[in-house]
C-alpha cells in the first residue's frame, strides 16, 4: 500500500524531534502502523534550517498554506504553536478533508470547541497526544483506558519549565532567571516563557484534560490561573520543614456544585509519590471510581519526548482513517451531543486547606487577635509555628496550615489580619492538597 502522506508544519524542537523519531524508528512503525507513514513536506520560515534537518529527499517550502491545500498530502501535522496562522491553517486542513495532528495546547484550549465541531462535521481526525504533558500518554489513558469509569479527579505537575525552575531552585539554589534561560535553551520553555511561569501553560492542559476527564467543553476562560513567580525561598523551606513540597499543580474535580478548573502552586505532602516528580518531568494522578488512583509519569517538553506523542498520533491516525468516522474515538472521549453543562465552579466557592505565612510584632495578644479573625471566618487551624527573629528584627513569621476552607472565607480573614496594626506586610496564602493520600 502505497505509504501515508505526511506535510509536516514548523519544524522547530517538536517538529525535528518528530522528524527524527519517526525516520529513526521508521520499520518499527511500519510493523505497528501496517502502513508506511512519511513526511513528504516540511513547511518553516527557516527554509535552510529544515532542509539540514531533513535533507535532499523531502519538499520544503515556506508556504504553509500550500501544504494544506496540497492534495497529495492525507495528514497535516501542526507544530508552529500559537493562536494565529496555526489556526488558519488547521481549519484550512480540515476543510480540506485532511486529519491534523497538533501539539498546540494554547490553541486548543480557547479554539478547540470550534475546531472539533469542524473536524466532525467534515469526518475527519484531530489528534493531539502531544498538546498534555509531553511524552506521556495521557490523552490516551482518559480517552480511551479509563473509558469503563467515572473520574473524580485529575491533579498533575503538567509545566515541564516551572517543575524544572522549583526544582533546580531548591536542589542547586539558583536564581529564578538563571535556571528559566536553562529551560529555554534546552527547548522545554515556550515562545512566550510568561505561558510557563505564569501557570497559563498549565491551565490549557488542563482544560483540555477536564473537557476529556468529565465530557464537557472547552472552558479556559474560566479556568482559575496562578504561576510561580511570587514564590519565595522562605515559603519553600518553610513547607519542607511541615514535611510539605510546593508544586505548580493543575487541578481539575467534579463537585456537587460543578467542576474546579485550577492551576496555582500547592503544598503537597511530601511522602507523596508526585511530591518527588522533578526537573522536567511531569506526572499526572487521576481518581476514578472503578480503577481509583493511577498515575502517568514522563517527560512533558522536550523534542523526542514529545514528537513520541506526534508519531503515536500519526499511526493511530494512519489505523483509524479508513474507518467510518462515527465508530473513531470521538475526540473529546464523549459523543459530541452528549456533552454536558456542569459548570466550572468560580474559585471563590471552591474548598482547599491552605498554607498562610504572616510576619507580626512579636508581643502578647497579636496571635489572639489573628486566631479570632481565623475563628469568625469558620477557619480551623491544623498546625502552627513560629519561627524564630532574625537577628536584631522585632517581627516574626508565623505559619499556619489550616483544615478545609472555603476560599471566600479565607480571602475575607486575609483581608482583616492584614488590615490589623501588628501584621507587616500581605500574607502570603498558598492552597495544601492532601490529594487522597495517593
Ligand atoms: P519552535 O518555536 O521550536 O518551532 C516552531 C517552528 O515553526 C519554528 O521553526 C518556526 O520558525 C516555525 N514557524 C513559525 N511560523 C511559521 C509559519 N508561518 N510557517 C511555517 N513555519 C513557521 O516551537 P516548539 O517546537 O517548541 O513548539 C511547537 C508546538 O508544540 C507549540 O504549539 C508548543 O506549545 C507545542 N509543544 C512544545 C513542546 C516543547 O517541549 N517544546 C512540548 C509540547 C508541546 P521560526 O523559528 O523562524 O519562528
Ligand atoms: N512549555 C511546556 C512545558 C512544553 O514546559 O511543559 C510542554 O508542553
Amino acid at each position: 500500500m502505497k505509504p501515508i502522506q505526511v506535510g509536516l508544519l514548523g519544524i522547530g524542537t517538536v517538529g525535528g524531534g518528530t522528524y527524527n523519531v519517526l525516520r529513526r524508528n521508521q520499520s518499527e512503525i511500519l510493523r505497528r502502523a501496517g502502513r508506511g507513514i512519511e513526511i513528504t513536506t516540511v513547511a518553516d520560515r527557516d527554509l535552510e534550517r529544515a532542509r539540514r534537518i531533513v535533507g535532499p529527499d523531502v519538499k520544503v517550502t515556506d508556504d504553509a498554506f500550500a501544504v494544506v491545500r496540497d492534495p497529495a498530502i492525507d495528514i497535516v501535522v501542526e507544530l508552529i504553536g500559537g493562536y494565529t496562522v496555526a489556526k488558519d491553517l488547521i481549519l484550512e486542513a480540515i476543510a480540506n478533508g485532511k486529519h491534523v495532528v497538533t501539539a498546540n495546547k494554547a490553541l486548543l484550549a480557547k479554539f478547540g470547541n470550534e475546531i472539533f465541531a469542524k473536524a466532525q462535521a467534515k469526518g475527519v481526525m484531530v489528534a493531539f497526544e502531544a498538546a498534555v504533558a509531553g511524552g506521556i500518554p495521557i490523552i490516551k489513558a482518559l480517552r480511551e483506558g479509563l473509558t469503563a469509569n467515572r473520574i473524580e479527579w485529575i491533579a498533575g505537575i503538567i509545566n515541564g519549565t516551572s517543575n524544572f525552575i522549583l526544582s533546580e531552585m531548591r536542589d542547586k539554589g539558583l536564581p529564578f532567571d538563571v535556571v528559566l534561560k536553562e529551560a529555554q535553551r534546552l527547548g522545554y520553555a515556550e515562545a512566550d516563557p510568561t505561558f510557563d511561569i505564569e501557570g497559563v501553560d498549565a491551565a490549557h492542559k488542563l482544560t483540555i484534560m477536564a473537557a476529556i476527564g468529565f465530557g464537557v467543553p472547552m472552558q479556559f476562560e474560566r479556568a482559575y490561573t496562578e504561576g510561580i513567580s511570587r514564590l519565595t525561598r522562605e515559603d519553600i523551606r518553610y513547607a519542607e520543614e511541615l514535611g510539605y513540597r510546593i508544586k505548580l499543580l493543575g487541578i481539575t474535580r467534579r463537585t456537587a456544585k460543578g467542576i474546579e478548573l485550577r492551576v496555582h502552586p500547592t503544598l503537597i505532602p511530601a511522602r507523596r509519590l508526585i511530591a518527588n516528580v522533578e526537573g522536567v518531568m511531569n506526572a499526572v494522578l487521576v481518581k476514578a471510581d472503578a480503577v481509583g488512583p493511577t498515575l502517568y509519569y514522563g517527560a512533558g517538553a522536550g523534542a523526542e519526548p514529545t514528537g513520541s506523542a506526534v508519531v503515536a498520533d500519526l499511526v493511530d491516525v494512519t489505523r483509524m482513517h479508513t474507518a467510518d468516522p462515527e465508530h473513531r474515538v470521538p475526540h473529546l472521549a464523549f459523543q459530541p451531543d452528549q456533552l454536558s453543562d456542569t459548570p466550572i465552579l468560580p474559585m471563590d466557592d471552591v474548598e482547599t486547606a491552605y498554607y498562610l505565612r504572616l510576619r507580626v510584632q512579636d508581643r502578647p495578644g497579636v496571635l489572639a487577635d489573628i486566631t479570632r479573625i481565623l475563628a469568625d471566618h469558620a477557619i480551623s487551624i491544623d498546625a502552627m509555628v513560629q519561627k524564630e527573629p532574625a537577628e536584631g528584627q522585632e517581627q516574626v513569621d508565623i505559619v499556619m496550615l489550616t483544615h478545609l476552607t472555603v476560599e471566600r472565607q479565607v480571602n475575607a480573614a486575609i483581608a482583616n489580619i492584614e488590615a490589623l496594626e501588628s501584621v507587616t506586610g500581605k500574607v502570603t496564602r498558598i492552597r495544601l492538597e492532601e490529594l487522597g493520600k495517593y
